[in-house]
């Protein structure tokens, strides 16, 4: 099976991502870190790490010798190591992780599965590397409905090239509470919760908003930098229009889906 669109547009820098939406990243893992009942003393695998937001909020909370992480995007590895020393970061998919069975207490992956090869093979992954009794969780973005940047930039694009419509993550797989609960369940996972989560992100003024969707991260920044200068211009004042937003600072809400399931004992 090939890599979903989205799997290809991480290969992007850091910063890049950091600046679109990396933003909610750190809100968002500390309400995954909670939903999963990650304790101290706990050994946690976070899957498709990206530059580091959840695996830094787990180092300050385990220590980096209790952190391990891996993503198949060689400058998002490199970015998670110069950001965190101390914690294992390898390069690798969530459909082969480079760990022995039952190494972890936890395995996390925040807004991974969606963009995985083969979630269902990713999602047995993590439940071989975790513990009986322990923690496999899950966030997605509620890409159809509440993440608010990603639905008006889709809906903007959409209505301005009708063919965007084929890259529009709102139809990507497992990004329902429904879908999610189903590919938790179907992997043997017990005491399955799919529940939402709202963070939220600032931005300077639109333009804040805008420039890093141009450095081509994730599947909205490669649209809109495939586009022609003058397409590019028609998007952005169409995504504008439709925010409501200008050239004073402002927030976004986003809404995430958070699904849990614990390891069979
Ligand atoms: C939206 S980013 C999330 C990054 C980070 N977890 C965060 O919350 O900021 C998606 C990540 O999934 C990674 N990814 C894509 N395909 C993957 C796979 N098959 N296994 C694991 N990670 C994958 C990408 O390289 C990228 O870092």
């Amino acid at each position: 099976m090939g890599d979903p669109p989205g799997a290809a547009t991480f290969g992007t820098p850091a910063e890049a991502y950091d600046r679109h939406v990396g933003r909610y990243s750190r809100e968002l893992a500390g309400a995954l870190i909670h939903a999963a009942g990650v304790r101290p003393g706990h050994r946690v695998l976070d899957v498709g790490c990206g530059p580091g937001a959840l695996t830094r909020e787990l180092v300050a909370r385990l220590g980096a010798e209790q952190v391990a992480a891996v993503d198949p995007s060689a400058p998002f590895v490199e970015a998670c190591r110069r950001r965190l020393p101390g914690a294992d970061v390898q390069l690798a998919p969530a459909e082969r992780l480079p760990f022995a069975d039952a190494a972890f207490d936890d395995a996390l992956a925040q807004l991974v599965v969606n963009f995985m090869t083969d979630p269902r093979a990713g999602v047995r992954e993590l439940q071989r590397v975790t513990r009986p009794g322990g923690t496999v969780a899950a966030a997605v973005w509620d890409y159809a409905g509440e993440m608010t940047l990603l639905r008006r930039f889709w809906d903007a694009a959409v209505a301005l090239d009708p063919s965007a419509g084929d890259r529009d993550e709102g139809s990507m797989p497992f990004c329902t509470p429904d879908e999610l609960a189903g590919l938790w369940s179907t992997a043997g996972l017990a005491d399955v919760r799919v529940s939402p989560v709202v963070v939220s992100a600032r931005y300077d003024d639109f333009e804040d908003l805008w420039r890093p969707l141009e450095l081509g991260v994730a599947p909205s920044g490669a649209y809109a930098a495939s586009l022609s200068r003058e397409q590019q211009i028609d998007l952005k004042a169409e995504l504008r229009r439709r925010l409501g937003v200008g050239q004073e600072p402002f927030r976004l809400t986003a809404r995430a889906w958070i699904a849990t399931g614990h390891v069979p004992r």
